[in-house]
């Protein structure tokens, strides 16, 4: 994919979108090079909390500097694995691992990048049961092979895994003459996900419900090519959604929030979606899904189970970024 500049796009700029970061995110984006921030030409930054330790994947990795923040926030502990087809893009990544070592002081690399297609991560090398986290910004949108993304994602991802991704998707199933349309698969209005359909594929890959946990409204800027498009709604909606157990319990529970770091004061509350703050100490209801979530995954070292009665209640899980309309 070659380097795109706001006008290149039919839709609203991508990078107009508001970055998610966790609460040291800044600080590890001031570190990045000066040419790796100018080179982006993408969404904003967006990773969930609890970075630390974690094995990274960065698919579809183009603008690199997600990779570079990541690393940062991972530390020494960690890895971040870059992948991106494009060749381009992994040797100007690897011209900056020792640029990037030292000003983060990391007495040895911890980012690798790889050449490969997002559907053909194990062919690649990539490890079964590798990686705590997959993070990406428009993969699903570039291609056709959503399916065969979903799958490799299972693969390489441990028990309890997440995917914190943000795509490009639609309010009802894009048309066979728009998907027949070369121009629009680059910019992901062709690829873009029916948001229900990306739900009920989730789910049959074994992955949680994806939860909703931002959304921007795009708008197709030229009226010509909306109306051929049939005026489509689109929304660039973040997501995260976990690989859990197929055999598991189905009751839902009562979770307090323990928030180990209390010396940072951004870290009092959590935000799990779209939908709800929880707040440190305060015991909230959850769905038997979330109770899984927090079993299973990482944040099951920040929530505990408890018998006390709940003072919240977690709404159900936000899946449409149109709802508020
Ligand atoms: C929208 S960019 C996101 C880059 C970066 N993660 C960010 O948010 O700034 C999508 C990236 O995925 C890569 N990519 C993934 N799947 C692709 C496909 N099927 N065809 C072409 N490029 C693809 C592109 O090379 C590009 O770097």
């Amino acid at each position: 994919m070659a380097d795109k500049t706001e006008q290149d796009y039919k839709t609203e700029m991508l990078q107009c979108l508001p970055s998610v970061l966790p609460h040291d995110g800044k600080a590890a984006l001031s570190l990045v090079h000066p040419d790796i921030i100018a080179k982006n030409y993408c969404c904003g930054l967006r990773f969930p909390d609890l970075l630390s330790g974690l094995n990274v994947l960065s698919l579809g990795c183009g603008c690199l500097r997600d990779c570079f923040v990541l690393s940062k926030l991972i530390g020494q502990e960690g890895s971040v694995v870059g992948v991106d087809p494009n060749d381009h893009v992994i040797s100007f990544g690897r011209s900056f691992l020792e640029y990037h070592r030292k000003a983060c002081g990391l007495s040895k690399d911890n980012i690798q990048f790889v050449q490969c297609e997002p559907d053909k991560l194990v062919d690649a090398g990539l490890q079964k049961e590798q990686f705590d986290l997959v993070c990406f910004n428009t993969v699903f949108g570039l291609t056709p092979k959503k399916r065969e993304i979903m799958s490799q994602l299972r693969d390489v991802l441990k028990p309890g895994a997440e995917v914190f991704f943000t795509e490009m998707v639609a309010n009802t199933r894009i048309r066979d003459e728009v998907k027949k349309d070369e121009s629009l698969w680059g910019e992901g209005i062709a690829g873009a996900f029916f948001f229900e359909d990306l739900v009920t594929m989730s789910r049959e890959y074994g992955f949680s419900t994806p939860r909703l946990v931002q959304a921007t409204d795009m708008r197709v800027k030229e009226p010509e090519l909306d109306k051929f498009i049939g005026g489509v709604k689109f929304s660039m909606a973040t997501y995260r959604m976990f690989k859990l157990p197929q055999e598991r319990d189905d009751l839902g529970a009562v979770f307090v929030y323990t928030n180990p770091q209390r010396a940072i004061d951004d870290m009092n509350v959590i935000e799990l979606d779209a939908g709800d703050t929880i707040q440190s100490g305060v015991p909230v209801q959850v769905d038997a899904e979330m109770a899984a979530i927090l079993r299973h995954s990482r944040f099951s070292s920040v929530f505990r189970a408890t018998s006390d009665k709940a003072t919240q209640v977690l709404k159900p899980c936000p899946t449409d970024p149109f709802a508020a309309e």
